[in-house]
């Protein structure tokens, strides 16, 4: 089969696009033929190995040599135990763990796999696993907004921004979305009250105080996030530098306790069963994914380049034909 693979960490000219072995699923796994896969952060950091925790497992060399986590697709075998899929359901995953995506076809245990819903297609269904979890935990589980609440999502422009935006603004939150200027206008046709361009305001210092904030590029002092919280509030780590989440968690369980402020990182229990309650809202038309650009498998270094340089306004996908 075809696939994208890597040996060493480096830009996207390490990529080749070349033929391997097609993986035989286990009892236990399914062999889906991946349709989409959708790109996401950690694609572009566990390719170049930046930051530091990407390498988690692989300190000098990558672990997996296939990239691409969130995929749709449809099955085509399945091992001897598996007893919820047969071949020609549609399907979708999270593998973040595994990964492998990037190729014609993708062995996957059953447990981590969920049909796509009637009427949903495979780019939408890839574009929701990881980006939507890190955005209902943020802005539900652990966000907890309450209408009225001021939210505030850094990064708001990519992948799980584009979700958690939506749902802010369903649960009656006042949102700020920041990111870089190209993607301001983005934000706002997303539902954001105000948008601010990272390089040209600090949010930490424009004087407002949020109920929550969700930060997927964190990279200021854990001192700065707090002055920006409201009395009450909490500051969500969930992605950004490791100086940054290392602050977090020494820091952040004693700084602004007195005042009820909270810093923590969100550590997302990743995976496609955890979507539901999105996967039914963007079913219903509530919630809208936008897959910004689609790139054939062959293109998968210029779509991790375009995801890379911070152009992608919402989902990149490859479609795997
Ligand atoms: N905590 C967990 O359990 C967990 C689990 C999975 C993933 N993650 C992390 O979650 C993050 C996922 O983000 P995503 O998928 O939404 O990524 P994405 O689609 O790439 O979006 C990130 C957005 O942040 C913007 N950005 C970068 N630097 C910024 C800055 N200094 N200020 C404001 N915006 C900035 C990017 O644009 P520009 O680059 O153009 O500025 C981009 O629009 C990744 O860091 C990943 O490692 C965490």
């Amino acid at each position: 089969m075809k696939a994208v693979v890597y040996t060493e960490y480096g830009p996207p000219e390490v990529l080749r696009f070349t033929d391997v072995d097609q993986p035989t699923p286990g009892d236990n796994e399914v062999l889906v033929k991946v349709r989409a896969v959708s790109l996401n952060a950690s694609d572009w950091e566990v390719l170049r190995g930046k930051p530091l925790y990407s390498r988690i497992g692989g300190p000098f060399r990558p672990r997996h040599h296939i990239l691409g986590s969130d995929i749709a697709g449809q099955v085509e075998a399945v091992g001897s135990a598996v007893s919820l899929f047969q071949p020609g359901d549609d399907v979708f995953a999270d593998i973040l763990d595994s990964m492998g995506g990037f190729a014609e076809y993708v062995c996957v245990p059953e447990g981590a796999l969920v049909r796509i819903p009637a009427g949903m297609a495979y780019d939408e269904a890839a574009s929701v696993p990881q980006a939507g979890a890190i955005a209902l935990q943020g802005i539900r589980e652990k966000g907890q907004v309450r209408p009225g609440q001021q939210v505030l999502i850094n990064g708001a422009g990519g992948g799980s921004g584009m979700y958690a935006i939506q749902l802010a603004k369903l649960d009656g939150a006042e949102v700020t979305g920041v990111d870089n200027a190209e993607k301001l206008e983005f934000m706002r046709t997303l539902g954001a009250d105000h948008v601010i361009d990272h390089r040209r305001q600090d949010y930490t210092r424009n004087g407002r105080a949020y109920d929550l904030i969700l930060d997927v590029a964190a990279y200021r002092s854990a001192f700065a996030y707090k002055r920006a919280l409201a009395p009450g509030g909490r500051f969500l780590y969930v992605g950004g530098s490791v100086r940054m989440l290392l602050q977090v968690l020494v820091v952040g369980p004693l700084i602004g306790r007195a005042e009820g402020r909270k810093l923590r990182l969100l550590a997302v229990r990743l995976g496609a069963r955890h979507v539901a309650p999105l996967v039914e809202l963007c079913r219903a038309g509530t919630v809208t994914t936008v897959v910004d650009r689609r790139f054939a498998l062959s293109e998968v270094p210029e779509a991790l380049r375009y995801l890379g340089e911070g152009h992608a306004k919402g989902k990149v996908v490859v479609i795997v034909e």
